[in-house]
């Protein structure tokens, strides 16, 4: 037998791209290559990129810039880029960067192994097409190996909600929903794989609509509903939502579902409603508050996390205080924040653009305000029991690490706790990024 080829695989962005690049991982090894976590060995290096911010978008270039002298040495190394970059600028990649041998979109990571074998010619490959097939039908996984038991599974692809900032209508394409059964079996193969708790993945994972096993359409909830019967499968998390497609039956899920988790991320990227509008969002600052009150209607304890963008275009200083505002109504528990940085092709690009230094004090602010409630929320968690599914060994001895429902890590020393295990956890103390505690059973 021939010795494995070597795969090391660089992933920037979401989750979604996390999730990819395992599936690409599977489908190289029916090519021979293995999994390596260093480029100097490697036969081939595949960076799985993010076009989100422009900072996102130039790390790839970077990057590449360092294996120059790795490829000089040794010119059968093949060099790809994959991902959202691949999809936005993958021509121009291929004409300015003739170290890549290989640019593949993320619709298109079924035909990887063909665009490999192509690459390994001398020639060049590259696939930006939507097609029309199901890339992840084609990307079945490999062997059963056993996993660690939190997982992704991507649900729902692409966005048609068009916010004037975003690149991921482009990108990713047109919103597509996997058929239900899937869906199912996947979650069941993941379950059998020792996993016991799935993230269900999607653009707009909320606006879930694919094809149920009866023939009909099937809402996120039915299909949460469904994997909540799977025996073994404790645990449900899905991100990321869109406000507006917050329906009914999951609001309601979240207070009946003991599986799905108290944790709910929303963006709402601004609390000024003409700053929501110049962006597309169609919500609007009252009907995201009046969300969010019946969700903590269903679930009080939930955890509400949330995306803001400061220093869009036109935000003035009373637009950013009613951001402000919205955060201090709201009680965020963690929260992600952005200067808003131009994107080619989007229509927010075009307009006039806010000084990079009030754009930097907005974030500042702003970030001040989140990391106390976060922390608020966090401390409070001091003498609560908690339930943690357990996924690491800590740096110190005897220590694991996991999560609490609400999705803070939590460390705990117990030499009798395993990897996989879901104990009941006492919290003793509340650190800057984690939570201490002492198992209960
Ligand atoms: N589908 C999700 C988010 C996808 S992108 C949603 O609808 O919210 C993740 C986050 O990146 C966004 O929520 C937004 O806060 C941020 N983002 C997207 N485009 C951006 C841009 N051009 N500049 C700064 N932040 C951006
Ligand atoms: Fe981007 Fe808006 Fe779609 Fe989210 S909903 S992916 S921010 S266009
Ligand atoms: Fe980035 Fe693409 Fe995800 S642009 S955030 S990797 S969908």
């Amino acid at each position: 037998m021939s010795e494995p080829k070597k795969l090391y695989i660089k992933t920037y962005g979401c989750q979604m791209n996390v999730y990819d690049s395992e599936r690409m991982v599977e489908a190289l090894g029916g090519s021979g290559y293995v999994e390596t976590q260093t480029p100097d060995d490697a036969d081939m290096i595949l960076l799985n990129t993010c076009h989100i911010r422009e900072k996102a978008a130039e790390k790839v270039y970077s990057e590449l810039g360092r294996y120059k002298t790795l490829k000089s040495e040794k010119p059968d190394l093949k060099i790809g880029v994959a991902g959202c970059v691949a999809q936005a600028e993958g021509e121009e990649i291929m004409r300015r960067q003739p170290m890549v041998d290989l640019v593949v979109g993320p619709q298109s990571y079924h035909r990887l192994p063909e665009l490999e074998a192509k690459a390994g010619t001398g020639s060049r490959a590259i696939d930006t097409d939507f097609p029309e097939e199901d890339k992840f039908e084609h990307l079945k996984r490999r062997p059963k190996a056993k996993r660690a038991p939190a997982a992704f599974l991507t649900v729902q692809e692409g966005c048609d909600k068009f916010c004037a900032f975003c690149v991921v209508p482009y990108t990713r394409g047109a919103e597509v929903s996997r058929p239900a059964e899937r869906v199912l079996q996947e979650a069941r193969d993941l379950v059998e794989r020792g996993v016991r708790e799935i993230t269900l993945l999607g653009q707009n994972v909320n606006a879930y609509h694919g094809a149920g096993a009866d023939g009909s359409e099937w809402t996120l909830a039915r299909l949460i509903w469904e994997l909540d019967a799977i025996d073994g499968l404790e645990r449900i998390r899905f991100t990321t939502s869109h406000p507006n497609d917050m329906q009914d039956d999951l609001i309601e899920a979240h207070g009946t579902c003991k599986k799905l988790m108290p944790y709910l991320h929303l963006p709402v990227q601004s609390g000024s409603d003409k700053i929501l509008k110049r962006m597309n969002r169609s919500h609007d600052a009252q009907s995201y508050l009046k969300l969010i009150e019946r969700i903590r209607a269903a679930r009080p304890d939930i955890l509400i996390s949330g995306d803001f963008i400061v220093g869009f275009p036109e935000e003035t200083d009373q637009d950013f205080e009613d951001t402000m505002n919205l955060i201090r109504e709201v009680q965020y528990g963690q929260a992600f924040s952005f200067k808003y940085s131009t994107r080619p092709g989007t229509p927010a690009a075009e307009r006039d653009q806010l000084p990079e230094d009030v754009k930097t004090e907005r974030l500042h602010r702003l970030q001040a305000l989140i990391t106390e409630q976060q922390r608020a929320i966090q401390d409070s968690m001091v003498g609560r029991e908690v339930s943690v599914l357990f996924e690491r060994a800590g740096r110190f001895e005897e220590q694991m690490v996991g999560k609490s429902e609400y999705l803070h890590a939590v460390h705990v020393t117990d030499p009798t706790i395993q990897i996989g295990d879901i104990r009941r956890v006492r919290i003793t103390q509340s650190n800057p990024n984690s939570l201490d505690g002492q198992a209960l059973n």
